[in-house]
């Protein structure tokens, strides 16, 4: 049985317009004034409590994945995990448990275009019995850098220019032309997968390698996969420059109407699973979040279905009010040593403290609804809850028997160990040759048209780059993971020159 997701507090139902405390209005169109033409009077509650809370609508948008639509549904599991993991959720096949998700673009405001070549955001809240755990992953199995110590001058060259407040290409292309471990990343967002045709016909990826743990304390290294099952579907370049023109809400107004109509999306998630002994000896490191593990090696196994069945009843309430973090974890799944993936344990919930406030776990779509929450935090802005009631707030504690205490010798509860080697430091970046395979193969992959198109693509945003020492720069690294493809790219600026010139 699938309990319902968390619901927003009911506002009454009565027919009688009330003020925020819940006195009838007896006037919505005129303010109190002192006289028919005198000033107005600051006892009117009514007009100084609308203004004043109108006056606080807007919450900082998300620093990043600033503009999303979202969905409520369900993952059913469909193979028996005890093997792999302790998670309650995982064990029997056939448990369903709610969730929510939702769909994002990465670099623009929240009023910007969902089909800006970008990659995707595909971040899913599982309310399981045993807490709340969120898979925050994209629409590409890598990402453009493996240290968070990158990411904000990353994103800030993804957004705008601090002078002329317009996007430069000149950032972009600089800061990856000088991190070519991106090349992986560029060459999916410059192919057609960079603008996928609506949520629904996209897949998802944790990116990041996790952990499963059983209850024996095993740990296996897994990768998650969600399939769409709606199909693969991208947009060519003028067709996304059409939607952006057109319809800049194309994939929001898609993904609700094919729910509201009841053709359910749905996803089909796969595991691709490694021991956990295999790490030290694999080609690569294998927490390098610019890499793929090639299926050959690590095949997909099926493992359950993700069905999304119910739009949002307010999209404020529940889609700009989610706070997904990788952090927000349940027993029998673990991170792992992915120094990308550490830096976000901690980015998550400190951005969602300053975008949501303290008690943003207490907001309905955040709740942990089917477990209980029972801890020592207290009072904060905006405390939705009971607050404990007058149950003590600490811990060891002696007055109250029931009183919630820490679970020393309850293996679930702890983080699995790792075993460490080697001495502190700022190892890297080493940049080797094997950064370029991946991408060199992807390119060499893409077929036809589609390769024209990831050349067209790349000629089409390079060009705008000022400093020509970047575009070398990167001309260079497409050149070393195939020279075609460097000499292609160098020819189709040439040609985009000529044209001009005649
Ligand atoms: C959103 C930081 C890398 C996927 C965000 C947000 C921050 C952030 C601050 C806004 C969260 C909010 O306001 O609720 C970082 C940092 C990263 C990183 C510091 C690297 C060190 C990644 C990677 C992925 C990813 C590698 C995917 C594999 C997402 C998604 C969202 C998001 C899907 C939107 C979640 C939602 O829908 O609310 N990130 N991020 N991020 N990030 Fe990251």
């Amino acid at each position: 049985m699938v309990h319902s997701a968390p619901t927003i507090l009911a506002t009454p139902s009565s027919h009688v317009l009330t003020t925020s405390n819940g006195n009838p209005v007896d006037d919505n169109q005129n303010s109190l004034t002192a006289g028919e033409f005198g000033p107005i009077l600051i006892q009117d509650f009514h007009l100084i409590d609308k203004l004043a809370h109108f006056d606080r609508e807007r919450i900082p948008e998300r620093v990043v994945h600033a503009k999303g639509a979202g969905a409520h549904g369900y993952f059913e599991v469909t193979a028996d995990l005890t093997k792999l993991t302790s998670a309650h959720f995982l064990q029997k096949p056939g448990t369903k448990t709610p969730i929510f998700a939702r769909f994002s673009t990465v670099g623009g405001e929240k009023g910007s275009s969902d089909s800006a070549r970008d990659p995707r955001g595909f971040a899913v809240k599982f309310y399981t019995e045993e807490g709340n755990w969120d898979m925050v992953g994209n629409n590409t199995p890598v990402f453009f850098i493996r240290d968070p110590l990158k990411f904000p001058d990353f994103i800030h060259t993804q957004k705008r220019n601090p002078k002329t407040n317009l996007k430069d290409a000149d950032a972009f292309w600089d800061f990856l032309s000088l991190s070519p471990e991106s090349l992986h990343q560029v060459t999916i967002l410059m192919s057609n997968r960079g603008t996928p045709a609506g949520y629904r016909h996209m897949d998802g990826f944790s990116s990041h390698t996790l952990k499963l743990v059983n209850a024996q304390g095993e740990a296996h290294l897994v990768k998650w996969h969600f399939k769409t099952d709606q199909g693969i579907k991208n947009l060519r370049a003028d067709e996304a420059a059409h939607l952006d023109a057109t319809n800049p809400d194309s994939s929001t107004e898609d993904l609700f109407d094919a729910i509201d109509k009841g053709d359910f999306p749905s996803w089909t998630v796969s595991l691709q699973v490694m021991k956990e002994a295999d790490a030290a000896n694999y080609k690569w490191n294998v927490f390098d979040v610019t890499k793929v593990w090639p299926h050959a090696d690590y095949p997909l196994q099926k493992i359950g279905k993700m069905v999304l069945n119910r739009n949002p009843a307010n999209y404020f309430a529940e889609v700009e009010q989610a706070a997904f973090s990788p952090s927000h974890m349940v027993p029998g799944i673990d991170v792992s040593n992915d120094k990308m993936l550490q830096g976000r344990l901690f980015s998550y919930p400190d951005t969602h403290r300053h975008r949501l406030g303290a008690n943003y776990l207490q907001l309905p779509i955040n709740q942990p609804y089917r477990a209980r929450v029972s801890n020592n935090q207290r009072d904060g802005p905006a405390t939705y809850s009971q607050n404990f009631n007058g149950e003590p707030n600490y811990e060891p504690q002696s007055q109250n028997p029931e009183g919630p205490v820490q679970q020393l010798h309850d293996v679930r509860a702890k983080y699995s160990p790792v075993l460490l080697h080697g001495k502190t430091g700022r190892y890297g970046p080493r940049v080797t040759e094997n950064d370029f395979l991946q991408p060199g193969n992807l390119y060499r992959l893409l077929k036809g048209k589609e390769q024209d198109d990831l050349i067209s693509n790349i000629v089409g945003h390079i060009k705008n780059v000022k400093n020509q020492e970047i575009v070398k720069r990167q001309i260079a690294i497409f050149n070393r993971a195939d020279p075609e493809w460097g000499r292609r790219v160098e020819e189709g600026l040439k040609a985009l020159k000529d044209k001009k010139t005649h």
